[in-house]
């Protein structure tokens, strides 16, 4: 892996390829892993860079965050790595942070594609469920975090038929600090509502939903794309909430053709 520092902490990151520059941002409480079989096939067009976002993966920190800052210490990566104007794709939490940076630092984008995740805020009962997890990182660790979400992190299919998948994405869940678990979840639970911001934006915004995805109900997606200026849907049958482990093959063509195009 690479590493640039940011704000005093050591971003580490996946490169690969040449051309137009792919940024990828992995989910909660993940890192760069989800995205293995993405780096590899769009790095036969594209400049792929995977990141470990501060406090996750090979990215340690135990620094509190909010998605916003999250947000500005990714604009900041994308032009130190000589990444602006990039295709960023963020899968659930990292695609809360996409947007925040959308929003925010516009300049660093040519298109954004939201992976599995959506513009709304955590509803009052969601708020709860975030403390309650953040107490359970905190005394337990991360296995029983990993544990209550891996039913719903996979569709059914998935969970049953194909065990190397979950064995990864286990070992990526348990492997996450517990301190990083707490303050993800009190970011996640204190985020804004980017909806109103979505016919804002100007760049092309792609927004690709697995048709079984149990955190992220499916029918999200147009409703999201109808509030972009230039916004597409893609569904991707079959995926889960991982849809980028799942079905990688539908996932990638979707990313590359949409990178291709902005
Ligand atoms: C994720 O995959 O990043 C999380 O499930 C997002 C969330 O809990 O809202």
């Amino acid at each position: 892996m690479e590493t640039t520092t940011i704000r005093n902490t050591n971003w580490r990151y996946v490169q690969k390829g040449k051309g137009p520059a792919i940024v990828l941002v992995h989910g909660f409480p993940l890192d760069h892993r989800i995205w293995l079989e993405q780096i590899d096939a769009l790095a036969e067009h594209f400049r792929v860079i995977a990141v470990d976002l501060k406090g996750f993966g090979m990215s340690l920190s135990t620094e509190a965050f909010t998605i916003d800052s999250m947000a500005d210490e990714l604009a900041e990566f994308i032009r130190i790595v000589g990444a602006a104007p990039c295709t960023l794709a963020g899968l659930s939490m990292g695609g809360y942070v996409s947007l925040s940076l959308a929003a925010r630092h516009p300049d660093v984008l040519k298109g954004l594609v939201i992976v599995c995740s959506k513009s709304e805020a955590d509803t009052p009962q969601g708020r709860q469920g975030r403390q309650a997890m953040a107490e359970t990182a905190q005394k337990h660790g991360a296995k029983p975090v990993a544990d209550a979400m891996m039913p719903r992190m996979f569709c059914e299919n998935t969970l049953r038929n194909r065990p190397e998948l979950v064995k990864r994405l286990r070992d990526i869940m348990e492997n996450c600090p517990p301190a990083t678990i707490a303050n993800a979840c009190f970011a996640m639970r204190d985020r804004a509502d980017r909806t109103p911001d979505l016919p804002k934006l100007k760049m092309p915004v792609m927004v690709i939903l697995g048709e079984k995805d149990a955190i992220i109900p499916a029918s999200m997606g147009q409703q999201m794309v109808q509030g972009c200026q230039r916004g597409e849907f893609v569904l991707i049958p079959g995926a889960g909430h991982l849809a980028t482990m799942e079905e990688p093959a539908a996932v990638n063509s979707a990313i590359a053709r949409f990178a291709a195009s902005v």
